[in-house]
């Protein structure tokens, strides 16, 4: 049987180094706060006006594509994970595409937020499983910088996440020794409210739980007037909301789950395993799921001390320098594990 494996992989973050105490002068918060609770040390922020998702994206995915020996022409489809995307549409996927200079192939834009590379692996691994494409560049990126509340009402969500991108490039194998062996992906919507980019959009408050739609204008139109209002702007509804003690309770909980049931549905346990790499949501939540599961330190790899939470990069990111440092190597038991908002959480078992 046809399996996909991970034939490249690159990642990019930008060169902005902004540090918890560059924060401090921003809102009221502290290194300690956001040492204590989240790993977090510093993360990168992409070059405003010069830098974009679709363009961190690109840059990895040039490495990937490298790193695997292939070039435009054997490129059949592009994924794009991204919950940041340049434009509300059209998407990334067909952003990379015109830069990359391909023409003609299928784009697909993933938005399923800190599981999204996972999920995007999951429906590159079916393509390639049936057929349908031999090499896909599946990539996931995010520009957070852009878009957070930088006072002491966004200081919950602004401090935790970061700018970057991860790609791979995933090529068909016939080889039973290597690939992805398996997917897992899963979903809950009643709690979507609890980690969501709210404003602009056009849910027009149905969604909402009070029946106070507060974000709307008294002198609003017979017709549209909901997608951005002049409330939107003097409420800041347009940064990122989380119920972070709801998020960090669901995360516990469901990375576990997910993590076992890859390796079980392989017939295998944490002892076969070499390398989990946890969505980079919080250090403490990577820490705690570790000793839930009792792994051992070395077979972890963690790095929002550096980059903060890069959402559907974080991932990719982190494999590629669990890659580069030599701590994943041929014929090793991968673990993806992700976890974020919807909530929808995801895992994927892989032979390096
Ligand atoms: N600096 C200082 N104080 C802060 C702060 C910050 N950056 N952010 C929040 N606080 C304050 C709160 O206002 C609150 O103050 P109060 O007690 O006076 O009301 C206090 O710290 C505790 O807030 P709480 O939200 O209960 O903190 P917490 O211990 O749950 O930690 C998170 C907050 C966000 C770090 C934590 O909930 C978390 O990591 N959740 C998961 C987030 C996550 O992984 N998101 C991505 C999912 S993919």
């Amino acid at each position: 049987m046809k399996r996909s494996k991970i034939a490249g992989i690159g990642h990019y973050v930008p060169e902005k180094r902004v540090t918890n105490h560059d924060l401090v002068k921003l809102m009221d918060t502290s290194d300690e706060w956001i040492q204590e609770r989240t790993g977090i040390v510093e993360r990168r922020y992409a070059e405003k006006h010069k830098e974009t998702t679709s363009t961190m994206g690109t840059k990895a995915a040039r490495i990937a594509m490298e790193r695997a020996g292939v070039t435009n022409d054997d490129i059949d489809f592009i994924i794009f994970a991204t919950l940041s995307p340049d434009y509300y549409f059209p998407g990334c996927g067909v952003l990379t595409q015109r830069e990359l200079g391909i023409k003609g192939i299928g784009a697909l834009d993933i938005r399923n937020q800190c599981s999204g590379f996972v999920y995007g692996l999951s429906v590159a691994d079916q393509f390639i499983k049936s057929g349908m494409y031999k090499t896909i560049l599946l990539i996931g990126a995010e520009y957070h910088s852009c878009g957070l509340d930088y006072t002491t009402r966004g200081r919950n969500v602004s401090v935790i996440f970061g700018d970057g991108a991860g790609a791979v490039v995933l090529k068909a194998t016939e080889n039973e020794n290597e690939g992805v062996l398996s997917t897992h992906l899963h979903a809950d919507g009643t709690d979507a409210e609890k980690l969501m980019y709210e404003n602009p959009g056009c849910h027009g408050g149905v969604h909402k739980k009070e029946d106070k739609l507060y974000d709307f204008d008294d002198d609003e139109p017979e017709f549209g007037g909901i997608f951005t209002t002049k409330k939107m702007m003097s409420n800041k509804s347009y940064a990122p909301y989380m119920e972070g003690p709801a998020v960090f309770k669901f995360a516990v909980k469901k990375f576990p789950e997910v993590i076992m049931e890859a390796l079980t549905s392989n017939g295998m346990t944490t002892e076969d395993l070499d390398m989990l790499i946890p969505h980079q949501a919080n250090l403490r939540i990577s820490q705690f799921v570790q000793s839930m599961l009792k792994i051992p330190d070395e077979k972890v790899y963690n790095n929002i001390q550096k980059y903060g939470n890069t959402t559907a990069a974080s991932i990719p990111i982190a494999l590629c320098e669990a890659w580069e440092a030599g701590k994943v190597k041929d014929g090793d038991l991968v673990c993806l594990a992700a976890f974020g908002s919807g909530f929808t959480w995801a895992s994927a078992l892989l032979r390096w």
